[in-house]
């Protein structure tokens, strides 16, 4: 398990080559069921502070007295520093950008990374690449539970209140991508 899930983490932060799948298709608009997304999101194992669903795809883990993971708190204070300018406070959209709280509830994971690294284009409607851009890389795994989290709405909007500790291998991962 560990070995799996390492291997996935790490090669969703270095991977910065996989094709481009050409698709024009905004899955934003599409409003979240949270009852029809229950066993994606739901936590199959935990690995050193990292949660993961049954598909070794990073989830978030929000208890009930209103505590998030590291990683999604961290995705909340990243995407707010890299993506809020176009996507709107808290993934919810903007007349210039889409809501991706609710593309990343319905995307593939991969196809999300995708549009991450790779960018994409719609006439005027541009998505920036942020392939080469570390500080969005080495936290694009944080940047995706953090929205998950806001379109399942296991997350209010603002600053998570509470979280758990950053754990020694979310360091570790953090020091060896930033480099
Ligand atoms: C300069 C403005 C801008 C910034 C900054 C930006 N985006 Fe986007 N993004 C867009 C636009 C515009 C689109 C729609 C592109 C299209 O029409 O194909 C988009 C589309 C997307 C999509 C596809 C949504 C869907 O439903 O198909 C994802 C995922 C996405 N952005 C993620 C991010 C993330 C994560 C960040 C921060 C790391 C970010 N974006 C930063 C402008 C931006």
């Amino acid at each position: 398990m560990m070995r799996t899930a390492s291997q996935t983490l790490f090669a969703a932060a270095v991977c910065v080559t996989l094709p481009v799948v050409a698709s024009a298709q905004s899955w934003s608009d599409q409003p979240v069921k949270p009852a029809e997304h229950t066993d994606e999101v739901a936590v199959s194992y935990e690995d050193g502070g990292i949660y993961y669903n049954e598909d070794d795809i990073p989830t978030y883990n929000a208890s009930e007295d209103g505590t998030v993971d590291w990683m999604t708190f961290s995705g909340f204070r990243r995407y707010h520093s890299e993506c809020h300018v176009c996507h709107g406070p808290d993934g919810e959209g903007s007349t210039y950008a889409p809501k991706i709280k609710n593309s990343a509830v319905h995307m593939d994971y991969y196809d999300f990374y995708d549009v991450v690294v790779n960018g994409r284009q719609n006439g005027n409607s541009v998505m920036p690449h942020f392939g080469d851009n570390p500080n969005v890389m080495c936290y694009l795994n944080d940047i995706y539970v953090y929205l998950k989290a806001r379109g399942m709405d296991a997350v209010p909007r603002g600053r998570p209140a509470k979280k758990e500790a950053k754990s020694d291998l979310i360091r570790e991962m953090e020091d060896a991508c930033m480099g």
